[in-house]
């Protein structure tokens, strides 16, 4: 009898869709950097607690721990499959004195927290999963009471013309792999659209789908509105500015009243709550 011959395995086979992820298009240390100096203009201190909605691997949580010995981080998500890889391979990274500080909760963000928060991050538009105005503002309500009596929730946003495209692709190259985003589809009427983010490797082969997200395009007057609806006493949209040799985005964000028109651009959104007096 013939032998059945065994297929090598390609870079695609052994990749880890995690690690991937997190080196394609998180930026967990500028984050921190960006929460707290943002904290400290607005109240003219050192914030202690931060909660990340939406964790997934928790990348940000650990970076918070890391950058004072006083900070507390708290990671919240549905799922337990990146909690999972995220308290193995990145949790299992950080000292003992660390590990201490960080706790990971697999719950729904709009779950009542125990420990009030000084700022709330829900990034990579995670919050775009909820579908209707009642959803998201019933987010940012919990949101707001997660928070303690002075606190910042930070969003952020992407959107612009290509946003509205369908069967788009964006390629990026990070290391020794390929990152392509792909718009799949959206419908004007509803604003729902699904994305996709594959891998692609220097064999040819490709993780196909490694991620799929089906979202609410939301516009930034829309979650200004809701987040003032909400009760947060002020909505901040920090705009990027622009690298005037390039032409392209300059990774500084400051806040803005308007911007001229962009067909891609992603932006932070900082809601603030205010000690009632
Ligand atoms: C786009 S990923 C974001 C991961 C990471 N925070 C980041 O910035 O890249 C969205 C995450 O939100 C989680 N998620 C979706 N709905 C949720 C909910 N209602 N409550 C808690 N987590 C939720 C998913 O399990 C997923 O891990």
């Amino acid at each position: 009898m013939a032998k059945k011959k065994k297929r090598k395995q390609t870079l695609a086979d052994k990749a880890d869709k995690y690690r991937l992820y997190q080196r394609s298009v998180q930026a967990a240390d500028y984050e921190v950097e960006f929460f707290e100096e943002v904290f400290k203009e607005t109240f003219s201190r050192q914030p202690i607690v931060l909660r990340e909605d939406f964790c997934g691997t928790a990348a940000v949580c650990c970076e918070w721990v890391k950058s004072k010995k006083k900070r507390i981080a708290i990671g919240i998500d549905l799922d337990p499959e990146p909690l999972q890889w995220g308290r193995k391979h990145n949790l299992s990274k950080l000292s003992k004195k660390q590990l201490k500080r960080i706790s990971l909760v697999q719950a729904d963000v709009r779950e009542p927290g125990e420990t009030p928060a000084d700022l709330i991050a829900g990034q990579n538009f995670s919050y775009f999963i909820f579908l209707t105005r009642e959803e998201l503002k019933r987010y940012f309500r919990a949101a707001l009471d997660n928070l303690a009596d002075e606190g910042i929730l930070f969003l952020d946003a992407m959107g612009g013309s290509q946003t509205f495209e369908e069967e788009r692709q964006e390629k990026r190259k990070v290391g020794p792999f390929r990152y392509i985003w792909e718009q799949k589809r959206f419908d004007p009427i509803t604003h729902h659209a699904r994305m996709h983010i594959h891998f692609q490797f220097k064999d040819g082969s490709r993780l196909n789908q490694a991620f799929t997200y089906d979202w609410r395009i939301w516009s930034l007057p829309e979650i200004q509105e809701l987040l003032r609806e909400a009760g947060f006493s002020q909505v901040e949209v920090y705009w990027e500015g622009t690298d005037e040799k390039t032409g392209e985005g300059d990774g500084k964000f400051k806040p803005c009243r308007e911007a001229a028109s962009d067909p891609s651009w992603i932006c932070y959104i900082v809601a603030i709550k205010k000690k009632l007096t």
